[in-house]
């Protein structure tokens, strides 16, 4: 499996570019629009090619590259079927495997930060699962908010511990963000020191607590969510866009 952890300083945002050694097909998670050039040159030069764009969520603090990166490459756009946007090609929800080359990402379902915010659980051949994509469902030692688009603390901490603390340990949690330079962990540690979900807190503790957060609004959420629901595009339909758009 190729693997890279990709990083945009301005919205402190982590995207993933996953690729199959054999096929040299990749998909790339949470793609920012503004490193589109740095990213397609690293598919470039890897010999990779692009099938599929993934999000995590419709995220609301940078603005996603999936549009831009199918009219160029073809790639195909997936989101949640959940709050899915009418511009995705592939509406995902629990259980759905996308397949890349040899590698596969499971869908989980963790809504909580947003309604439809999805999981993927990444393995080589569906077996020899690793580590998991947790979007802003899980980061390291906190959690994504759950103040608008649907947020929910009671369902985010459903989705992360009987969801995501089920995957074991072992499993490796590659996040959507971080603030801090900690750029992944694991469910074990998460389990033991996450101040909000591990430890002794409880699904009280853990609402009461992102209840009396009162964080200001994301710089960019005016202008994010609505290009978001247009797949990072101005929401002008695009004649190039090689498969129909998700029903509902
Ligand atoms: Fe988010």
């Amino acid at each position: 499996m190729i693997f890279r952890q990709l990083f945009d300083a301005e919205s402190s945002t982590f995207t993933y570019l996953i690729g199959c050694e054999r096929t040299r097909a990749a998909a790339i998670v949470d793609p920012v629009r503004e490193q589109i050039d740095r990213d397609l040159a690293l598919v470039r030069e890897l010999g990779l090619a692009l099938t599929n764009t993934v999000e995590t969520h419709v995220h609301a603090d940078h603005v996603t590259a999936a549009g831009e990166i199918r009219r160029r490459t073809g790639a195909r756009t997936l989101v949640s079927r959940a709050d899915g946007p009418a511009c995705a090609d592939e509406g995902l929800a629990e259980g759905d495997v996308v397949s890349v080359g040899d590698v596969t990402l499971r869908t989980l379902a963790t809504p909580g930060h947003t309604a439809g915010c999805l999981s993927f659980v990444v393995g080589q051949g569906g077996t020899s699962e690793d580590r998991v994509l947790t979007g802003d469902a899980l980061l390291v030692r906190g959690c994504g908010r759950t103040d608008f688009q649907g947020g929910d603390s009671g369902k985010l901490w459903g989705s992360v511990t009987s969801k995501l603390f089920a995957l074991g340990d072992a499993m490796l949690v590659f996040p959507a963000h971080d603030y801090r330079g900690l750029n992944m962990t694991t469910i074990g540690e998460e389990r033991r020191w996450n101040p909000r979900l591990g430890g002794e807190a409880t699904r009280e503790t853990f609402v009461a607590l992102m209840a009396a957060l009162h964080l200001p609004p994301p710089k960019k959420i005016d202008e994010a969510v609505p290009a978001n629901r247009a797949c990072g595009d101005d929401g002008a339909a695009d004649p190039r866009r090689p498969g129909p758009p998700v029903q509902g």
